[in-house]
C-alpha cells in the first residue's frame, strides 16, 4: 500500500504506508514515552517477520504494528483509550487510511476494554472490525513483544500486562476476559509462519535432489565438429 505525500516531482510523492508511519510514531512516543516507543519497536520488527505469510498486506501491517499505541501520547490522549484515541487521531488529523484507522482502533481486542469504559458504543460506531487476518497478524506482534520491546511468549505477555497495572485495574480485567481470543490469535498465526516455513524447506530440498540428480548424471563428453 503506499501513500501520497507532498512537496517532491508534480507536488506528490507515494512511499509505503509504513515508511510514512514510522516518523509519525517516532515524533509521537520517542521523547515523552521511551519505554513504549522501544516496545513498539519491537512490535515493527516482529511485523516484518510475518511479510512472507501476508503477501500485499505486509507493508499496512507494519504500519498498524508502528501506529497500534499512538494513542498513549500525551498528545493524543483524550479519552484515556488509547486504542480509541490513536485512531481518531489517525482518522481526523492524518486523514489516514482506512483499515489502518480500524487496525488501530480494534487492536488487541480493545472491545473489552472499551466494555470496561464505557466506550463500546462510541467504538464500533466509529470504526468497523478489520478483516480477521489482519487482526491476527496485529494481535500476533503485539501479544509476543514485551514492555521494552523483546521477544516474549504471549502466556508471559499476558502475564505482564496483569501485573504490571495490578490485578484490580480495568486493563488487568480486559486482558483476562481477552486472553483466550488473543493466545487462539497468536497460534493461528504462529501456525501459519511454520507452514509456510515447513513448504519452504520442502522447497528447498526439493531443489537440492535435483541438483544432486544433476551431479550424478553420467559425464557426456562435448564433441567439437569442426565445421
Ligand atoms: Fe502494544
Amino acid at each position: 500500500m503506499l501513500v501520497s505525500v507532498p512537496g517532491s516531482w508534480h507536488n506528490v510523492m507515494v512511499m509505503p504506508l509504513a515508511d510514512w508511519a514510522e516518523p509519525v510514531a517516532r515524533h509521537l512516543l520517542k521523547e515523552p514515552l521511551t519505554r513504549r516507543w522501544a516496545h513498539t519497536r519491537g512490535v515493527a520488527r516482529t511485523a516484518r517477520t510475518l511479510a512472507p505469510i501476508l503477501g500485499e498486506d505486509a507493508d499496512l501491517l507494519l504500519a498498524a504494528a508502528w501506529l497500534h499505541d499512538i494513542g498513549y501520547s500525551p498528545a493524543l490522549a483524550i479519552t484515556g483509550f488509547h486504542q480509541l484515541d490513536g485512531a481518531r487521531h489517525l482518522r481526523d488529523v492524518e486523514h489516514a487510511d482506512d483499515l489502518l484507522c480500524r487496525l488501530v482502533a480494534h487492536h488487541t481486542c480493545a472491545i473489552n476494554e472499551a466494555e470496561q469504559r464505557g466506550l463500546a458504543v462510541e467504538l464500533v460506531r466509529e470504526f468497523t472490525l478489520a478483516p480477521p487476518d489482519l487482526a491476527d497478524a496485529l494481535i500476533y506482534c503485539d501479544m509476543t513483544t514485551g514492555p521494552d520491546g523483546q521477544d516474549m511468549p504471549v502466556a508471559q505477555r499476558l502475564a505482564e500486562i496483569t501485573e504490571r497495572y495490578g490485578p484490580g485495574d480495568l486493563v488487568s480485567r480486559a486482558i483476562t476476559r481477552s486472553a483466550p481470543v488473543l493466545t487462539a490469535a497468536v497460534e493461528r498465526v504462529a501456525l501459519k509462519l511454520y507452514d509456510h516455513e515447513r513448504s519452504r524447506l520442502a522447497d528447498v530440498r526439493a531443489i537440492m535432489a535435483l541438483k544432486d540428480v544433476g551431479y550424478a548424471l553420467p559425464h557426456r563428453p562435448v564433441h567439437l565438429v569442426a565445421s
